[in-house]
């Protein structure tokens, strides 16, 4: 048995432009869902984009008794099946084919690590990677630290001279279910992978427009300046879903909605719209300046919870024409259940740049709508001219970035209306990508898969950042996992949320976007 210790890899620096080198990925849990409707799916893209190294190789471990033929047939079905517009294509599908690989083994048994490594061998001589492997845990999370353990275990985390090759390990969503065990999972890979080897995934990071966040804001000089607490009343973050909980029941029961959208995809917008100009655009300066925001947001304060955090379930209704049941009414809920699908909550920044900014947050299932947007609300003007009065100004200025769908930016403003006398008008200036950038965006699993490959870290969570946002949502979580609702269902499938979260946002004296 190896001793586990840590090897870690070179800071990267202009990480967009490190080059590929050949490479072998792990995917645990290759049976599954993940593996089937996005990982391979993504790869095989990559490779008919051009993008995959040359020297690649995919290797499923999972329990079940699978051979590498029934893996290439069942992954031939899943890329068939996939919706994306590239269409399958026989010759090149052989060719990916012949990189697939398969090896059934137990995630707690060190004898099957050992024959993984073999195999790996193998894989690596045969396909010319390098020994550069990447593990990625596409497993149900309890079986996490016993993939790490036997990897650290077999000694597949490090190289023997820790030199050239290297090894990386992802890991997927839920990152723990509150601080505690996101902790102690932070720890286990610790244990074995160094932080630089570690690639912890959020979907959202890869979406274009939230990469473009950034870009946004900091390749221009024209918004930066307004970004602050002197022109801007309050942002809000939305990502409402349309969908309700599908067959995902069981898994919702023990998430909600603060765990599944919260803790990852929403507090992760909001330390990219929030966070300073990094001094590089690295994964260690990116990393460091989102920390700081969660560092500098003020807790939620549980005695008042309600004026800052609001819980909603759906009920039966109708969205975009079809009638939906309520959630309590699938099979897999609990009767009675009190879990939240639909959440609000508002934060506050305390920092030079947010001082008295509120950032309002909102999330839900069977809503009117599926849009993820991010709207920064400017001030309104200092004086009124031109007869208008207060209540024409209610939705001054704003900026508005188009996460999904429609992705884009809009800018919103006043202009005169035509005619002899001076009559203002609300208009907006929009970018949209589709009709500016033809043809399909990679998907975000495709852009992350590729910075795996290359190094680059910035699209992923840090160890800290993981901890920081988990410690403002656990004890939102835990006041309610111990104060049950007494209202569910309170808000109708199809609507925008409950009348709670327009409480919230109403006793600030706003209201909520209609995207
Ligand atoms: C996942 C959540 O992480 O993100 C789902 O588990 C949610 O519940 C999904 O539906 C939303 O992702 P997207 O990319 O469709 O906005």
């Amino acid at each position: 048995m190896q001793v586990a210790t840590r090897v870690a890899e070179q800071p990267a620096t202009a990480t967009a432009q490190r080059e590929l080198t050949g490479c072998a990925i792990v995917i645990f849990g290759a049976t599954g869902d993940l593996t089937r409707r996005m990982i391979v799916p993504a790869l095989y893209k990559l490779q008919q984009r051009g993008l995959l190294p040359h020297d690649f190789a995919i290797v499923g471990f999972s329990r079940s008794k699978w051979n590498t033929a029934v893996f290439r047939d069942e992954m031939a079905a899943a890329v068939r099946q996939d919706a994306g517009a590239t269409a399958f294509d026989r010759e090149s599908w052989q060719k990916f084919a012949k990189r697939l690989h398969y090896i059934s083994g137990n995630y707690g048994e060190e004898a099957d690590f050992h024959d993984l490594a073999a195999l790996l061998a193998d894989v690596s001589k045969e396909h010319n990677c390098g020994a550069n492997y990447i593990f990625y845990l596409s497993t149900p999370p309890s079986v996490y630290s016993d993939v790490i353990r036997q990897l650290g275990v077999v000694g597949l985390h490090q190289t023997p001279a820790g030199a050239a090759p290297w090894r990386r390990v992802v890991i997927e969503k839920p990152f723990g279910r509150d601080l505690a065990t996101a902790q102690a999972l932070n720890a286990q890979i610790a244990n074995v992978f160094d932080e630089s080897q570690t690639y912890r995934i959020d979907h959202y990071l890869g979406k274009e427009t939230v990469q473009n966040i950034l870009v946004f804001r900091l390749a221009n000089h024209i918004f930066e300046p307004l970004w602050n607490r002197r022109y801007v009343d309050h942002v809000q973050i939305t990502a409402s879903e349309s969908l309700g909980v599908e067959h995902r029941a069981g898994y919702y029961e023990e998430s909600g909605a603060m765990r599944d959208m919260f803790q990852n995809h929403l507090l992760q917008l909001y330390s990219l719209v929030a966070m300073d100009p990094p001094v590089v655009f690295d994964a260690e300066a990116v990393g460091a300046e989102k920390i700081k925001v969660l560092r500098a947001t003020r807790p939620i304060p549980l005695s008042q919870l309600d004026q800052w955090a609001v819980r909603g379930q759906y009920g039966p209704g109708w969205v975009q024409g079809e009638y939906v049941e309520g959630y309590q009414e699938d099979e897999n809920t609990d009767p009675g259940s009190d879990r939240e699908t639909y959440a609000a909550l508002k934060l506050h920044i305390d920092n030079w740049r947010w001082e008295g900014v509120p950032f309002y947050l909102r999330s839900g299932k069977s809503m009117a709508k599926k849009v993820t947007e991010i709207a920064i609300q400017f001030k309104r003007v200092p004086h009124l001219l031109f007869g208008l009065t207060p209540a024409d100004v209610l939705n001054p200025n704003a900026i508005v970035i188009r996460v999904q769908p429609n992705e884009g930016f809009s800018l919103q403003f006043r202009v005169k209306s035509p005619g002899q006398t001076i009559r203002v008008h609300p208009v907006s200036m929009n970018f949209d990508y589709e009709s500016l950038f033809n043809g399909e965006a990679p998907s975000a699993y495709e852009t992350l898969l590729l910075d795996i490959m290359r190094g680059d870290r910035t699209l992923f969570a840090h160890s800290e950042w993981i901890e920081y946002a988990w410690g403002l949502i656990t004890p939102i979580i835990e006041a309610w996992e111990s104060s049950p609702a007494s209202n569910f269902p309170n808000y109708e499938a199809g609507s925008w949320g409950p009348p709670e979260a327009d409480a919230l946002i109403a006793r600030d004296g706003r209201s909520w976007r209609r995207p």
